[in-house]
């Protein structure tokens, strides 16, 4: 039986030896020590002898048995040792470049917008906004434009149907971001002086190589008492300059709008001017000139359908297309360009 026990002890170690994780080492003790091991095995066979042999057998079995959970814990602590030892020693390259989280970026016309609000806030203007789906009563009426003016027809204008059970009032795409100037008016909160710009989306039934239907225009405008016209010219002399970074000319023509009196079509210098070198200019065409759009004085007729009085405040007006100001600030070739939506050319405009 000595033999035997010697025998299994020889075993056990020989297998110790090549345990090299806790699975491996649990199956081992259960081999050895559990219920149906070999050494529990052993130790049942004591019954079957004499007192003195079992007293000695007994003695030696324990040993035997103590020597193997001993060996069991001692390896079960350098596994865990070694574990951890690893975990220590794993290297993290901390140095490792992040992957870059694809953004986009900014499309031109939010890059030209943002430049505007920006010039026009340093001069005391507020930004305004007004809806795109607006009441006819704002888009044409409050602005002077009479009931029978081609601007509303159906050529010019998206018209929208209002809902089910809404009330039928008449309600459009907004044509211009002239409504803004009633909204802000008739805004209770805001008394004159008031100095607002509204840059916005505009939408007309219009579709070819320089219309689209959908464009971008910035209305300004001024109202307290006793401002003038030479306020207006003022104003727009140290935006061009402001905006483009030295001083162009800004001249007025005079035009027609219902919701000015006087009203004009205004053209500043052409920044971009290369007749001045004896060629002829791509931008302006050799003219000199680039259009801005319309401005007035706002019409007694608007300030009374807004509540102000015209015997006591005057103001000034503008309306000026932001897309073209867009394509010339950034050099685009095509206004379709900006509204494609082809990524390659918005990636052109990291900003
Ligand atoms: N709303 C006009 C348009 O879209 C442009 C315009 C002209 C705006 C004269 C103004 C203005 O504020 O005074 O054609």
């Amino acid at each position: 039986m000595i033999d035997r026990l010697l025998q299994e002890q020889a075993a056990f170690e020989a297998a110790l030896s090549a345990v090299d994780d806790e699975d491996g080492l649990y199956r081992l003790q259960v081999a050895f020590l559990g219920k149906k091991g070999s050494i529990t095995g052993l130790s049942k066979q004591m019954g079957a002898l004499s007192p003195a042999e079992r007293k000695s057998l007994g003695a030696e079995l324990n040993r035997v048995k103590d020597a193997i959970a001993a060996a069991i814990e001692g390896r079960r602590v350098a596994l865990l040792d070694a574990a951890r030892s690893r975990d220590l020693a794993r290297v993290e390259d901390l140095t490792m470049p992040p992957l870059q989280a694809p953004i986009g970026t900014l499309h031109p016309l939010t890059l030209a917008r943002r430049a505007l609000e920006k010039t026009f806030r340093r001069m005391g203007f507020d930004v305004a906004e007004g809806p795109h789906v607006e009441h006819g009563a704002y888009n044409f009426d409050a602005l002077n434009i009479a009931a029978n003016h081609p601007a509303r027809d159906m050529q010019d204008t998206f018209f929208v149907r209002p809902r089910a059970g809404q009330p039928p009032t008449e309600l459009v795409l907004r044509t211009h971001t002239s409504p803004v100037q009633v909204r802000t008016m008739l805004d209770g909160g805001r008394p004159p002086p008031i100095r607002v710009i509204a840059p916005g989306t505009v939408f007309r039934v219009d579709d070819d190589a320089t219309h689209s239907p959908m464009f971008h225009q910035i209305e300004g405008l001024y109202v307290d008492r006793g401002v003038t016209m030479a306020d207006l010219k003022a104003t727009l002399l140290q935006f061009t300059s402001a905006f483009f970074g030295r001083s162009l000319a800004v001249r007025l023509r005079p035009s027609y709008f219902p919701f000015v009196e006087p009203g004009a079509e205004c053209d500043m210098q052409c920044p971009f001017c290369q007749r001045a070198r004896g060629g002829v200019c791509a931008v302006c065409k050799g003219s000199g000139w680039i259009e801005l759009g319309g401005a007035g004085m706002v019409h007694p007729a608007v300030f009374e359908a807004v509540g102000i009085d015209p015997e006591i405040y005057t103001g000034w007006a503008f309306g000026f297309g932001i897309d073209r100001m867009a394509m010339l600030m950034y050099e685009i070739p095509d206004l379709r360009l900006m509204f494609d939506g082809d990524v390659r050319f918005l990636r052109g405009f990291a900003g």
